[in-house]
């Protein structure tokens, strides 16, 4: 059940993200930061290219399996499937407000609930996949099952584990985007650089 561990050290990774997110749209709500648009670009990017790109496949592997398992789960499982397949529709949402807001700096409350909004789907949807699927997939998956989703797993390393991910290290842009977050989430070392 290797496969389970991947899923939840990705969430929660992904969930430091989005804290450290909100944090941020607090501080722009506030006035008492001026939004990144490099620092908000890069996480758009990385966004789409890792949890989007990346988790959710490794998800939807094991989410077949389970269907052809039990039917227990099922409304749940299509919710997530129609989730995952809406990973374009999101990200062009958050690529939409940046460019708005560059365009015009009145735009910025477009931007922090675009932010915002994506903060919440992401939390509503690591929550439905930790309490409505994964303990089903723990009860129904057969041995031999669960070889085979960990042998899928395995082809796509936890870029999160530190292990550089051609043609991307997403290590690094992780450390370089909480470096970038201002304190006491980040470690407050001011604008992205990237
Ligand atoms: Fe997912
Ligand atoms: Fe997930």
């Amino acid at each position: 059940m290797e496969a389970l561990r991947i899923i939840l050290d990705e969430h929660q990774a992904l969930a430091a993200l989005l804290h450290a997110l909100r944090f941020m749209l607090k501080e722009i709500s506030a006035g008492r930061l001026e939004p990144d648009l490099r620092l908000l670009e890069a996480m758009i990017h990385y966004l789409d290219a890792y949890p989007e790109k990346r988790h959710h496949p490794k998800e939807d592997f094991l989410f077949e399996r389970l269907k052809a398992r039990t039917e227990e789960g099922a409304a749940a499982l299509a919710r997530l499937e129609m989730q995952h397949a809406g990973a374009p529709a999101r990200i062009h949402a958050l690529e939409d407000a940046v460019r708005a807001y560059a365009a015009d700096a009145t735009r910025l409350p477009e931007l922090v609930k675009a932010f915002d909004v994506y903060a919440e789907f992401y939390r509503n949807h690591m929550l439905l996949e930790e309490s409505g699927v994964l303990p089903l997939a723990r009860q129904h998956l057969t041995p031999d099952d669960w070889v085979e989703v960990d042998q899928v797993f395995a082809q796509d390393p936890d870029p999160m584990a530190g292990m550089t991910a051609p043609p991307e290290d997403f290590a690094a842009l992780f450390s370089r985007l909480v470096a970038a977050t201002p304190a006491p989430l980040g470690l407050g070392g001011g604008p992205f650089k990237g």
